[in-house]
């Protein structure tokens, strides 16, 4: 094995050799995506080539490679909440890939794998496994003896192994392109390990040290809403390679993170943190490798700050909703790390991005392009966050403290409650802290400390309707139900009211008035309503969205001739 690459020498390589192959070397797509609605983030290298994949778009190149940036938050191995706790898993991460667009099929696929990994790389063979499609009843489809035929030319039997539906055939989501695979697992263990448990009873198995490094599937199948399979038109090779475990296995380590992927970083973590580092007795102590909490935390900052950083590069800010949520959450988990087991009171995150630039900048250029843009958005959003953390975390202590003290491990569902609704304290990190103190909560509490508080709004917003005035028979109104809507041509009018009513809400009495005619657009479909002035006799109200507030002014509306003018157009 060579034990001598650095991660930027194994990616570079990835991309020689299949450039050697005659395939075009394209640049990532974006891993934040905006068109796509069953997708917020990239979570596989072929996504970008879904179109393509279907027969929706022409085929430009019909042989590609890349480094694709991806991000997984979800799903069986990818809760976000272990990200940190192994050494393996991550929420970005590199997925090296080729791409057969109608041009070869499973035997070449196959060979450039294995002369890829096993010529290249120098990946001894006898630690290496490959599996195959057994074939589905549901789906009607018997295993796949093509690959495993391939596989019989570089594989002994005994290291070509079954694989279920599950595991073996590749879908992108519940609809969408799909097809069987072939999985290439490396058993990294001692030659000791391995003379007890033969590496072929750990493939698929969730053992750290026996992972699977490439999947190369055999797109043939577009999976419909009903559940049946339709033919490909043109047959595809989609494959991924986690580039992190890779370098992994070359560089002969046991953790993603021992790897000159993350070492920097961690090396740079550790310096930031140590030089603002607020825990009592530890200037300077905080290194990777010599405490369990230090060192999840710093794998945590280490994972979380190429999602941010890469999210913003890439156009998703974080925010309140949807895809924006997701990367507020990662780096609220990433400064609360910090916070707790590495004494950081004050932002630091945001001092990592040049690290990050000097690591991954040169295969993904946009970062240091858009370096200006991220560093400030990261501050930002660290400052306002250390400030909720802060006085959360002081009360979450004392709760803590308060309820050791009556000899209880459990703490009040309305406490929690408050601390999210009043104080803006995330309820997940609430949970964390409890889980890490051994304490629980009460959940019925809650629930019913958030039901009420459902209630209250749905009460606040009550309105209390009076009946209408009517007042169209005194006036000249031209048209009975429907209000004449001037505005496209005109911003000031006069117009004569159809009828009034009184409505009272959170405790004061504004007017609606139906107008004959108006220049005022009205609140429709998300729309926000126009504002503007409503002149009568004697009086003047203000108009805000389209609705006419009438705090103090006496209007007399009978048989009101009013002249409206739009302020907002
Ligand atoms: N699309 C395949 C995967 O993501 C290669 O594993």
């Amino acid at each position: 094995m060579n034990n001598m690459l650095t991660a930027k020498e194994i990616r570079q390589s990835f991309l020689d050799y299949f450039k050697s192959k005659n395939h075009q070397i394209v640049p990532s797509a974006p891993m934040v995506i905006k068109d796509d609605p069953t997708l917020m983030f990239t979570n596989a290298g072929m996504n970008p080539w879904k179109g393509i994949i279907l027969g929706n778009h022409p085929v430009k190149y019909n042989r590609v490679a890349d480094s694709q940036k991806c991000l997984r938050v979800s799903g069986k191995h990818n809760d976000l909440e272990e990200v940190g706790h192994d050494t393996y898993h991550h929420t970005m991460f590199e997925m090296l890939g080729n791409w057969s667009f109608g041009d070869y099929f499973k035997q070449d696929a196959i060979d450039f794998a294995w002369e890829y990994i096993v010529n290249v790389l120098k990946i001894d063979p006898k630690n290496l496994y490959a599996t195959v499609f057994e074939g589905s009843q549901a789906d009607g489809l018997a295993r796949d003896d093509e690959a495993a035929a391939i596989w019989r030319k570089h594989l002994p039997d005994d290291h070509i192994i079954n694989g279920n539906r599950h595991d073996n055939f590749w879908e992108m989501g519940d609809t969408g392109p799909c097809g069987p695979c072939s999985e290439i697992h490396v058993d990294s263990r001692s030659e000791n390990e391995k003379a007890q448990v033969p590496g072929r009873e750990l493939v698929n198995k969730d053992h750290p040290q026996v992972i699977e490094i490439w999947n190369i599937v055999f797109m043939q199948y577009n999976r419909k809403a009903d559940g049946s399979l339709e033919p490909l038109a043109m047959k595809v090779i989609d494959t991924g390679m986690g580039f992190e475990r890779l370098v992994r296995t070359i560089q002969g380590k046991q953790s993603n993170y021992d790897t000159d992927v993350f070492q920097p970083m961690l090396k740079r973590i550790a310096q930031v943190c140590n030089a603002q580092c607020k825990l009592p007795n530890a200037e300077g102590k905080i290194e990777y490798g010599k405490d369990e909490n230090t060192d999840i935390a710093m794998r945590v900052i280490a994972d979380h700050i190429r999602t941010i950083a890469f999210a913003i590069t890439d156009g998703q800010l974080p925010s309140n909703e949807k895809a924006g949520y997701v990367i507020r959450r990662i780096l609220r988990r990433a400064v609360r790390y910090g916070y707790t087991f590495l004494g950081q009171r004050d932002a630091f995150l945001y001092q990592l991005v040049p690290q990050l630039i000097d690591d991954m900048g040169e295969a993904y250029p946009e970062l240091k392009k858009q370096e200006a843009q991220i560093t400030p958005v990261i501050r930002a959003e660290e400052e306002a966050f250390l400030r909720t953390l802060d006085k959360g975390i002081t009360l979450l202590d004392k709760l803590m403290e308060d309820a050791r003290k009556d000899g209880k491990t459990e703490i009040s569902g309305v406490d929690v409650f408050t601390l999210k609704d009043t104080y803006g304290f995330p309820l997940d990190l609430t949970e964390l802290i409890l889980r890490e103190n051994h304490m629980t909560t009460n959940e019925d509490e809650y629930n019913k400390a958030l039901a009420h508080q459902k209630q209250m709004a749905r009460d606040a917003n009550k309105q209390d309707l009076g009946d209408w005035t009517v007042l169209v028979d005194d006036t000249q109104c031209t048209m009975q139900n429907e209000t004449e809507f001037v505005g496209y041509d005109q911003l000031e009018c006069e117009a004569h009211i159809i009828k009034y009513r009184q409505v009272s809400q959170k405790g004061r009495d504004f007017y609606q008035v139906v107008f004959d005619k108006t220049p005022f657009y009205a609140e429709m479909g998300g729309e926000v309503g126009d504002t503007g002035e409503l002149r009568m006799q004697n009086a003047e109200c203000k108009m805000q969205n389209a609705e006419c507030r009438m705090q103090n002014a006496e209007c007399k509306m009978q048989n009101a001739k009013c002249k409206m003018q739009n302020a907002s157009r």
